[in-house]
């Protein structure tokens, strides 16, 4: 397959030498993986299809057990014949399909009843014995934030989160891998945090951003910190603006109950987005807005507040853009403009770097046009890869530059789309590596810059809930935010 459109560094698909995993991998412990939440969308769309497609390659230990856990009375048969429906098409009913069910078990419980935790000790024990597991445990809270406090005390009730000796490696180990979003504000994430705290030691904590997990999103310091023509660039001198969007065409979806009680801020905003930033920041300028009725890609959708299950006077925003300034050496002076939202015409994540123009435009006396600045364009998701825009002259007796593109697609130059950002946090978390997870600390430094922002959002001066199409790129209100500097947001 061929780029669409530009200039492909690699054109032709190369065999990619980091695919064989035994080069990197370390090997993988067995253990059994419990997901409290396991009939939820999470555990559909996400946890089943990476555990899957890691069973598939080989890179989950073939005694491993997953053992699902909620509310709903179901059997380990019926469990398995629902998560084999979320799997696509022919692959179902494939022999590696058939080998990953047999590692499927299901226990019913309520999260707050420590008797069911109990019984999930038994099961757990069970299995170890059954299938040669040594005591590994791999928590997973995939269920809604409000379930959190409950199934925290009653795993440390039913004593599963027994920590390993740190001297000991071979000893059994437990970890918790806990989903976003991490708290509320500040003080309900450190109020959380107190309570992981009491049942499990930070180090066997896994506070899971998926963002992080992305192939993209990790080559972005490959990408600055080991190419020799970039690294020196990175900054202030050179930097003129940069832009970080995250775009998704979906509404609400399904999920109205938890997102009108955060709004995109909470959703994507003090996770996502500040991953992707990650610097000592100050918030200048914020436009929060929410969608109404329009059409996305030709297809009318209603707007936000007549979504099922949102309250039609909703005052929740959808959308977020805002100017941040970053308070240090290396950046100071350069605009970093975020924005995202739902029902916008298109998904897109990326990150566009906007650099400086020469001081002195030399052709321009000679009657060309002003030059456009060279950007460098992070493709986090889709078309993943890496693209760079320069003047070149154009063909032709007259002087005219135009810009032209470099493009780098994983997809060309390694003959496939990187992987699934889940099967490598799932991995990880087996491997007892927290690089790519928030820390306790990180985590409460973000809220406290996002509730800086929601507390000027509570007060008398509030700046008003704007209104967009849906199907469109936000209020004229997110231009205007950089039109007072003459900068213009770059098309996704
Ligand atoms: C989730 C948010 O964390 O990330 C969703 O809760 C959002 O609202 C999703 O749609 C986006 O993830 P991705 O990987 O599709 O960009």
């Amino acid at each position: 397959m061929s780029a669409p459109g530009g200039l492909a560094l690699t054109s032709e698909p190369a065999v990619n030498p980091l695919r064989d995993e035994s080069l990197t991998l370390k090997a993988t412990d067995p253990c059994c993986i419990v997901v409290f939440g396991a009939t939820g969308d999470l555990t559909h769309r996400k946890l089943i299809p990476a555990l899957f497609r890691l069973s598939k390659q080989k890179l989950l230990h073939p005694r491993t057990a997953i053992v699902g856990f909620a509310r709903r009375q179901l059997d380990s048969d019926a469990f398995r014949e629902e998560m084999r429906r979320t799997v696509p098409g022919s692959d179902g009913a494939s022999p590696e399909w058939e080998r990953f069910a047999g590692s499927l078990f299901y226990q019913p419980g309520v999260f707050e009843d420590p008797e069911a935790f109990r019984a999930l000790g038994r099961v757990l024990t069970g299995l170890d014995e059954k299938r040669g597991i040594p005591g590994n445990r791999l928590f997973y809270l995939a269920t809604p934030p409000s379930e959190y406090a409950a199934l925290l005390a009653n795993i440390g009730a039913a004593g599963l989160a027994r920590r390993a000796s740190r001297s000991d490696a071979s000893a059994p180990w437990s970890r918790v891998i806990i989903e976003k979003p991490f708290g509320h504000d500040l003080k309900s994430a450190r109020k959380l945090n107190a309570l992981v705290h009491s049942v499990f030691h930070e180090s066997q904590v896994y506070r899971i951003d998926h963002y992080l997990g992305k192939e993209t999103v990790q080559n972005i310091l490959v990408f600055r910190l080991s190419n020799g023509i970039f690294e020196p660039l990175w900054n202030n001198r050179y930097v003129e603006q940069v832009q970080i969007s995250v775009a998704e065409s979906v509404g609400v979806e399904t999920r109205a109950a938890y997102f009108d009680s955060g709004g995109i801020s909470r959703d994507i905003f003090q996770n996502h987005m500040m991953q992707l930033l990650t610097l000592t920041i100050v918030a200048r300028d914020i436009v929060r807005a929410q969608y109404v009725a329009g059409a996305v890609g030709g297809t009318p959708v209603p707007g936000y507040r007549e979504e099922p299950g949102v309250d039609p006077r909703s005052q929740t925003e959808t959308y977020l853009a805002a100017r941040i300034d970053v308070d240090n050496w290396r950046w100071s002076g350069v605009p970093f403009y975020l924005r995202t939202g739902k029902r916008l015409p298109k998904r897109a994540t990326e990150i566009a770097i906007v650099f400086r123009n020469p001081p002195y435009e030399l052709f321009r006396s000679a009657g060309c046009d002003a030059l456009q600045a060279n950007v460098l364009r992070l493709r986090i998701q889709p078309d993943e890869g890496i693209s760079l825009s320069f003047g070149s002259k154009s063909p032709g007796q007259a002087l005219h530059i135009d810009p032209v593109q470099m493009d780098f697609y994983y997809l060309t130059s390694f003959g496939q789309d990187p992987p699934d950002a889940y099967e490598r946090l799932l991995l990880d978390c087996n491997l007892g590596d927290s690089t790519l997870f928030a820390r306790r600390d990180e985590v409460e430094l973000a809220w406290e810059f996002v509730d800086g922002i929601l507390n000027a959002w509570r007060s008398d001066n509030r700046p008003p809930l704007l209104t967009y199409p849906a199907g469109t790129w936000g209020p004229p209100e997110a231009d205007e935010l950089l039109q007072r500097n003459h900068h213009h947001w770059y098309p996704l």
